[in-house]
């Protein structure tokens, strides 16, 4: 298996993390499927993915109210409540409107810490049909916890939580 891995060039940490993103992603579909509540739904899509990625210390939604995101379902420690679009690691993914992956989140300017053990943090932003609903945000204690496959992984989760995801309540 592992030999077979290396001649195709694929390394097994990678091959891991694929099969991870690949059962968390069908995990989140199953969980979703036949649910309309917007907050149930994000509520079991942040428990699955928080437990199930390593080395994470907090994992959740922002949700889009007007010039601000405001903390959606979550877990982890108490975290700040509003974040203006533009502002953090997460009002940053808001306004470009694409994922934004910091390795150490002390040389990021305007970082907001709602837990100092976070070194490393993954923001995904949720778009559908061009309207932001939001941002899935993963911090870790680890320094440079995510990659590229991190990015990539998270964006599928994150198409598969908005075909699930039911009507988005009114702001
Ligand atoms: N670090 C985020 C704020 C949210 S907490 O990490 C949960 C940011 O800079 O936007």
């Amino acid at each position: 298996m592992l030999g077979h891995l290396a001649a195709s060039g694929i390394h097994p940490a990678n091959a891991d993390k694929d099969a991870l993103y690949s059962e968390l992603s069908s995990q989140i579909d199953g969980l979703l499927e036949g649910e309309i509540d917007v907050i149930a739904n994000l509520a079991n899509a942040a428990a699955a993915i928080y437990h199930s990625l390593p080395s994470l210390n907090w994992a959740g939604f922002y949700l889009a109210r007007g010039t601000e995101l405001v903390l959606g379902p979550f877990q982890g420690k108490p975290a700040s409540v509003r974040i203006p679009i533009g502002n953090g690691v997460c009002g940053a993914a808001a306004i470009r409107r694409e994922s934004v992956l910091v390795p150490d989140v002390h040389t990021f300017p305007g970082h907001i810490a709602c837990d100092v053990a976070s070194q490393s943090e993954l923001v995904v932003p949720l778009i559908r049909d061009q309207t932001l609903i939001g941002v899935l945000d993963l911090d870790s204690p680890l320094p440079a916890r995510f990659d590229a496959r991190d990015q990539a992984g998270c964006e599928a989760l994150v198409a598969v939580i908005l075909r699930r995801l039911g009507n988005i309540p009114a702001v």
